[in-house]
């Protein structure tokens, strides 16, 4: 495996290191061994890749970053988890404004009344700061399953669904029996990339489950984060950019987007 650039084709090895200069001719006194990739800080924990996009950063402590989160994402095994599907695209619409919307439940019964409303409770949540992070936990239609159980027996992912907000671009959504990662990279101030992967606990045994995570893919990707939250972002961003409103209300069940905020702003002042 290696990594090619489109333009040239020169090419690097999986540690970065430059390997092939097509017409190396042209280029009689490159010294190859110093033309590698930039080193990053990077690390790998819980599965996914944790890296700094400044070579100037020191080493990431993830689990230190984590606090509380950590124990979650090991509980949850999300390490075990494997790659069903990936989608990157750009939308129209500030980064920040999908990770609110992901941080409220206000607007499940309204907004996802076609697709996910019925299997969610009206305003039925919890959820906590965990530094800057949040977690939030969402009363599922099964709720009232578990008032019938010993605590040891409440399912997190069948009773409620879990989602874990990682400041300051990244979500966790667990879904029955998948999980979706978002991490939303600003382009410009009105343009995200919105990568979303679907991490299902093992790869399809047959048509059957390949079918059925399909189908969870295109209803969860498309249909519900596509079709109702990146759709309804691009239409905020649009009113906001209008500079309509000099203000927004937020209110009790949006307590988070506060949190979350006031964190950005802390993180801006402590940079200057
Ligand atoms: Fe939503």
């Amino acid at each position: 495996m290696s990594v090619s650039c489109p333009y040239h084709a020169w090419t690097y090895d999986l540690s970065g290191a430059l390997r092939v200069v097509p017409n190396a001719e042209a280029f009689p006194t490159l010294d190859k061994a110093t033309r590698g990739l930039r080193r990053l800080p990077a690390t790998v924990r819980h599965g996914l890749i944790w890296a700094i996009l400044d070579p100037k950063a020191s080493v990431i402590d993830v689990a230190g970053f984590l606090g509380g989160i950590d124990d979650d994402l090991a509980a949850l095994d999300l390490g075990l988890q494997c790659v069903f599907r990936q989608h990157a695209r750009k939308r129209a619409t500030n980064w920040k404004l999908m990770m609110d919307a992901f941080q409220e439940v206000y607007h499940i019964k309204k907004l996802h009344a076609k697709t996910i409303a019925p299997y969610f409770l009206d305003m039925k949540a919890a959820g906590e700061g965990v530094g800057p992070h949040t977690r939030i936990l969402v009363g599922r239609d099964r709720l009232a399953e578990a008032k019938k159980l010993a605590p040891q027996y409440w399912d997190p992912r069948r009773h409620a669904t879990l989602t874990h907000a990682i400041f300051p671009n990244s979500l966790l959504i667990y879904h029955p029996d998948s999980t979706s990662h978002m991490a939303m990279f600003p382009t410009t101030p009105d343009e995200i990339l919105f990568v979303h992967t679907l991490l299902i606990p093992h790869d399809p045994r047959d048509d059957k489950e390949q079918a059925h995570w399909e189908r969870n893919f295109a209803m969860i990707d498309e249909g519900v984060f596509g079709a109702e939250d990146l759709f309804i972002s691009e239409q905020i961003q649009i009113g906001v950019k209008s500079g309509a409103n000099e203000s927004l209300v937020l209110g009790r069940f949006e307590q988070h987007l506060r949190r979350f905020h006031a964190h950005i702003q802390l993180m801006l002042r402590n940079e200057e």
